[in-house]
């Protein structure tokens, strides 16, 4: 079974397209796609819901166990309900890296992706899906892009719907924060596998970088 297996792992900083272009390859390969950061984003959005602190790691992690993180039919469901919506809001994106660094955090959300990889042919996104989660993927791409460049996505983003109220110099400053998070945490930090391609998205338009992919695969 495993010859026929296809396991793409996409990895990259904040809004370099990932979830985007992954998406867009899942539909042309006809497999499944996991975005890892939104069950990051459900448990961060469940401890703000409890009123904990997003220090308090003690009480974090209870809290996990009792928590049940799901996909299904590519929508993110948190203990039974979908929260496709509310795991895109501001302050999720804020705090998320600071539940995503804690070591108990890690360990569950791998053990979950590795089992959701089990079974299935999928392109999974994050940022340590290469280097921990599917070390032996077929193919590993690192997408990325000028932190301006990813800066000014999000305020479009986050603007356009205009539901937050925010000056582009904060959202470059908020993303500042989180790669630094992100990269230099002491467990798993977003890094570029040695055996990943590098995808640089900040030139190009989505179909580009969808396309380089393809290509990279059906050369085989
Ligand atoms: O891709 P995203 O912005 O939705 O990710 C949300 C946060 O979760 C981000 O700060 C990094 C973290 N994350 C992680 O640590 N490991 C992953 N595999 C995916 C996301």
């Amino acid at each position: 079974m495993s010859s026929k297996r296809l396991i793409i792992a996409v990895d990259g900083p904040a809004g370099a397209g990932k979830s985007t272009i992954a998406k867009r390859v899942a539909q042309i390969l006809n497999i499944e796609y996991i975005d890892t950061g939104a069950m990051y984003r459900a448990l961060t959005l469940k401890v703000i819901r409890s009123n904990i602190g997003i220090d308090n790691i003690e009480e974090i992690i209870k809290l996990m166990e009792s928590t049940t993180i799901e996909f299904i039919n590519n929508h993110i469901y948190l203990d039974g309900k979908n929260v496709d919506k509310e795991i895109r809001e501001n302050i999720i994106s804020k705090n998320v890296s600071y539940i995503a660094k804690i070591k108990e955090v890690r360990l569950m959300m791998i053990k979950l992706q590795r089992q959701i990889a089990e079974s299935t042919n999928l392109i999974m996104d994050g940022r340590d899906i290469g280097t921990i989660v599917l070390p032996h993927a077929n193919y590993k791409f690192f997408v990325t892009a000028s932190v301006e460049e990813r800066a000014r996505r999000r305020y479009i983003e986050l603007t356009e719907e205009g539901k937050e109220n925010i000056t582009y110099e904060q959202v470059l400053e908020e993303i500042k924060i989180r790669d630094k998070i992100d990269s230099t945490r002491e467990i798993a930090p977003l890094k570029k596998s040695p055996d990943a391609y590098v995808i640089d998205t900040t030139n190009k338009t989505i179909e580009e970088s969808v396309n380089e992919i393809i290509a990279i695969i059906e050369r085989g």
